[in-house]
């Protein structure tokens, strides 16, 4: 089964996908397609060294051209779909707000990987507000989240979850650390459930 992969930056949880793959443990899941927004993103590399084709388009480049944001989303859905009709698309770091209309053209095949549990610090930088709320003694532990994706951001059914406790004496590096080695364990194993079909379409 295709899957796609959209990124923004390191393309650390990419690395993930492609090692899993590698290892057989993405189940019958090939990873055919890296899309990017950032030209410079460093996951474009990791796909190059494991011959995955890639694909970079900018809001720049649009907004250059007179272009919108509409046209952006519009444009890149065409693509994805012409070329890949993927059974999956994987939102891992990828950080452009996506359009309704995107949205709609991949519901139930489209999810994301957010750094948070379920309702609670939507939106880019959770880790750093997770933090300062641990900081200020408002938070004991937070999350990471694998979920369907809909037009309301980080709102989409939960597929796969898991509570991460702050530590006393962390550093946010220490936080950061400790979260993104879960997003690399939770979201191969959200990509092999959804794909088996036991995770329920949203
Ligand atoms: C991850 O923490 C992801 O949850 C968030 O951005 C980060 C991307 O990291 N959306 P990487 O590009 O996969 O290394």
């Amino acid at each position: 089964k295709k899957i796609v992969v959209l990124i923004s930056g390191s393309g650390s949880n990419l690395q993930a996908l492609i090692d899993a793959e590698q290892k057989g443990e993405l189940g019958c899941g090939k990873i055919t397609l890296v899309v990017s927004n950032k030209k410079n993103a460093y996951g474009l590399t990791r796909a190059s060294n494991a011959s995955i084709p890639t694909f970079v388009q900018t809001l720049k480049q649009y907004k250059d051209a007179g272009k919108t944001r509409e046209d952006f989303d519009r444009d890149l859905a065409q693509h994805i779909e012409r070329t890949e009709a993927p059974d999956l698309l994987v939102l891992a770091g990828w950080m452009h707000i996506l359009s309704p209309a995107f949205i709609d053209m991949f519901r139930g095949r489209i999810i994301n990987l957010h750094p948070a549990l379920p309702g609670e610090l939507d939106g880019a930088h959770a880790i750093d507000r997770a933090y300062e709320e641990f900081k200020e003694g408002k938070r004991l532990s937070t999350g990471v989240m694998v979920h369907y994706v809909i037009p309301e951001v980080d709102k989409g059914k939960p597929i796969m979850t898991q509570v991460i406790p702050c530590v006393e004496g962390d550093t946010l590096e220490d936080l950061e650390n400790r979260i993104h080695a879960v997003e690399h364990q939770i979201l191969p194993r959200a990509v092999k459930q959804v794909l088996a079909g036991s995770g329920q379409t949203q």
